[in-house]
């Protein structure tokens, strides 16, 4: 958790250089009307550093060898770099034993994963408090869940700025005890920042189970996930700077331990014998078969390349970046924004927005050929979406790469998306 403070300011133009996808890049179309990308799309997943490329293709040329298996050399340095990343994670996000932090293929897994093995501590007619902020990854599998155990699923509301009503929340874990309460950090397709330890201390309260979606928080923001008291938290390597097919799901050490595995298979055994199989202990108990050792590796990179930069200091550029960018988009009449910048509440990197008369999907196919590349759609938020009377928005989003001639490209194929459907 230590932020470098003092470190000069090295954030947007200036860290492109570390980012081959900003320099002379063979897979854009050269027939775009801008050649520098105004990539605003981080929040689907988030270009990478040069430190994190050359991490991973370090260990596939030179270092490859599967973790916990061999008794040769190759091998115990791929594990002591395997288990040391894991150690980096941790600390990362304020753990308090590496031994917290379970890999996962991503939040979609870790959500999954955290369902499966909470179930079953479940009985029919439990219920479960979620928020009409999520995103399906933080929705389907509680359905699934609730499917096989008979459980009860209740949606807190949010306000017509799409901020959470905690009000509301508090009514809901009071009246229904819940067993678990799992809420995103900050939501995919509004930016909206939650409260998240008031949540948890809320869910606490009844005694419910808590789970954090840290998808669209943790590459935003510092999290300390002893400062937030969540029992579980899940979050992509890929939005994070690091690589696709890993991610992490957090477990408070005690809950880790107590809980039955849910995949079966090599190294996450003590024992097997055609009668009886017992588990090796938490996190490798929830880590059935060979890892991704590429990508933890690569994750691990990448947090430390966060780590360097501050996550004080990324925070605050990027704060700074979004309210310019309202700011910015406030003066085209022709755009209406959503969520709760708008209004004086908390937003996290992203802002969606429609354009009169121009659906989201044809914005965003003019805006390629702009070479800015955003989001249309709902946002994996269909829940969300209809609270607000929306179907669709366009969604931009940022990294701790982007600009404000990212944001004027933007304006720029919405004249020209204006004048073409007016
Ligand atoms: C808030 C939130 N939760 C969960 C997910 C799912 O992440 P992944 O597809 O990496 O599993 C996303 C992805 O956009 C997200 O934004």
């Amino acid at each position: 958790m230590n932020d470098s403070k003092s470190q000069p300011l090295l954030l947007g133009e200036a860290i492109r250089q570390q980012f081959p996808f900003f320099g002379d890049n063979p897979a854009l179309p050269s027939d775009r009307r801008r050649i520098v990308p105004a990539y605003l799309d981080s929040a689907a997943t988030s270009q990478k550093p040069r430190c994190v490329i050359e991490r991973m293709t370090r260990f596939l040329s030179y270092e490859n060898a599967n973790i916990h298996r061999g008794a040769y050399q190759l091998s115990g340095v791929a594990t002591e770099n395997f288990e040391d990343a894991r150690a980096r994670i941790a600390d990362f996000i304020g753990a308090s034993s590496p031994n917290c932090i379970v890999f996962t293929r991503g939040t979609t897994d870790s959500i999954n994963l955290v369902a499966r093995a909470l179930e079953p501590e479940l009985s029919e007619g439990d219920a479960i408090v979620l928020t009409l902020l999520e995103h399906h990854s933080n929705i389907v599998p509680w359905q699934l869940l609730a499917q096989r155990k008979r459980l009860k699923l209740y949606f807190a509301d949010i306000s017509d700025q799409g901020v959470l009503n905690l009000d509301d929340l508090a009514q809901k874990i009071a009246a229904t005890k819940p067993k678990i309460v799992s809420v995103t950090h900050v939501s995919n397709a509004l930016g909206t920042l939650v409260p998240i330890k008031a949540v948890c201390a809320l869910a606490h309260s009844v005694g419910a189970t808590t789970v954090v979606d840290a998808a669209q928080s943790v590459s935003h923001m510092a999290l300390d996930v002893d400062d937030i008291d969540c029992d579980f938290l899940a979050f992509s390597g890929h939005k994070l700077y690091g690589p696709t097919g890993v991610g992490v799901l957090y477990g408070k050490e005690q809950r880790l331990a107590a809980l039955e595995p849910v995949y079966g298979g090599g190294g996450m055994i003590s024992s097997v014998s055609t009668e009886k199989t017992t588990w090796a202990d938490a996190p490798q108990r929830f880590e059935a078969g060979t890892p991704p050792i590429a990508e933890v590796l690569g994750l691990a990179a990448a947090v430390e390349f966060v780590r360097q930069l501050g996550m004080a200091q990324i925070e605050d550029y990027e704060e700074k970046l979004l309210y310019a960018a309202m700011e910015r988009l406030a003066r085209e009449k022709a755009i209406t924004l959503y969520g709760p910048a708008l209004h004086g509440g908390e937003q996290k990197g992203i802002i969606s927005f429609t354009i009169d008369g121009v659906h989201p999907h044809d914005f965003s196919t003019i805006a390629d050929t702009f070479n800015v590349q955003l989001r249309a759609g709902h946002h994996c938020a269909m829940p969300l979406l209809k609270r607000l009377g929306l179907q669709s928005t366009a969604r931009i989003s940022f990294g701790l790469y982007s600009i404000m001639d990212d944001v004027e490209a933007l304006c720029e194929a919405v004249h020209f998306a204006q004048k073409k459907f007016s």
